[in-house]
């Protein structure tokens, strides 16, 4: 059976900690395992930005021996009338996984629907698991264990990091808590399927509106930008409900803990985090966005050895 990363609870607790191993072995070991050698190949495509998520798939499969196809989605026949559908079989048909970066969960969806060859989620609007695996490496690399912490998500509940962060944290069995503003806060539906992982796994979930409260005795303080990729022209106001949301030093301190800050990047240094927490000793964002390049490695690999 072929399988699919379309969203973090795709992969079982066991999964996610057996993809956790193999990407540090990755991250002591760079370029020793060549699995993909032939080379297979493997198209990354993205219809909106990237800097890290195309740097690391490229790189990453060229150091596993194989042949990365990177493609700007909106120069694709799919950017006009042919369909998702038609998309993936085509796509089946010349390469061995697809890495897509794309808008809504449903096209996604609809690309794993017909596909013969594993689908791998690199952003949605719903969902950013890629990144989220890398969060948990770089969390398990600082604190240890992971069942059993506490991380916090500051800023837009309702986004791709946030909702990454709820279902991959659960199945990781920590707690999580999310502190947003009113209408900034997660889907029912997430929060249902991570109450869902939690119950299997000893994790938990929170939605509060306190950020002070959040955070205290948080492990991992994680932020994100307070306009995603798509956003920027909706005429919604998000300078002044997101700012008692900032990562700042009070914030960190409020914590009352030894705590790790993390941020999928970019930032918007003085929005979401200031300089002086992005840059300081709790900070392991550069730790963070190189490990996006060992745990995509360990999961190309895992779901193509599980889709053979
Ligand atoms: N964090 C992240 O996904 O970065 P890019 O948008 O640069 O790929
Ligand atoms: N929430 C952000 C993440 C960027 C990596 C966005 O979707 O733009």
């Amino acid at each position: 059976m072929v399988r699919h990363f379309l969203r973090d609870d795709d992969l079982t607790p066991a999964e996610q900690a057996e993809v956790l191993d193999l990407a540090d072995t990755y991250r002591v070991d760079r370029l020793g395992a060549k699995p993909l050698a032939g080379p297979r190949s493997v198209a990354v495509i993205f219809e909106k930005n990237s800097t890290r998520t195309r740097l690391s798939f490229e790189v990453g499969i060229a150091q596993l021996g194989g042949n990365p196809v990177i493609i700007d989605g909106r120069s694709m026949q799919l950017g006009r009338e042919e369909t998702i559908e038609d998309t993936s079989r085509i796509l089946s048909g010349y390469v061995d996984a697809v890495v897509w970066r794309t808008f809504a969960q449903k096209r996604m969806d609809a690309m794993a629907s017909v596909s013969r060859i594993p689908v791998i989620n690199a952003l949605t609007d719903e969902f950013h698991p890629c990144q989220v695996l890398a969060d948990l490496q770089t969390i398990r690399l600082r604190h240890g264990a992971l069942p059993g912490l506490t991380v916090t998500y500051l800023g837009d509940g309702a986004n791709n990091m946030s909702h990454s962060m709820l279902l991959g944290g659960v199945t990781a069995g920590m707690h999580v808590r999310v502190a947003a503003p009113e209408h900034f806060q997660p889907a029912p539906w997430v929060l249902d399927a991570a109450r869902e992982r939690a119950a299997d796994t000893g994790g938990s979930v929170r939605v509060l509106s306190d950020p002070r409260e959040a955070v205290d005795g948080a492990d991992v303080l994680v932020t994100d930008t307070w306009t995603s990729m798509g956003q920027e022209n909706d005429g919604r106001d998000r300078a002044r409900p997101f700012r008692p949301y900032q990562v700042n030093a009070e914030l960190v301190a409020a914590t009352g803990v030894k705590t790790t800050v993390l941020h999928c990047l970019p930032a918007h240094r003085g929005q979401e985090i200031t300089d002086d927490v992005l840059d300081g000793p709790d900070s392991a964002v550069w730790d963070e966005a190189e490990n996006r390049l060992h745990a995509q490695k360990a999961l190309l690999v895992w779901l193509l050895e599980q889709s053979a």
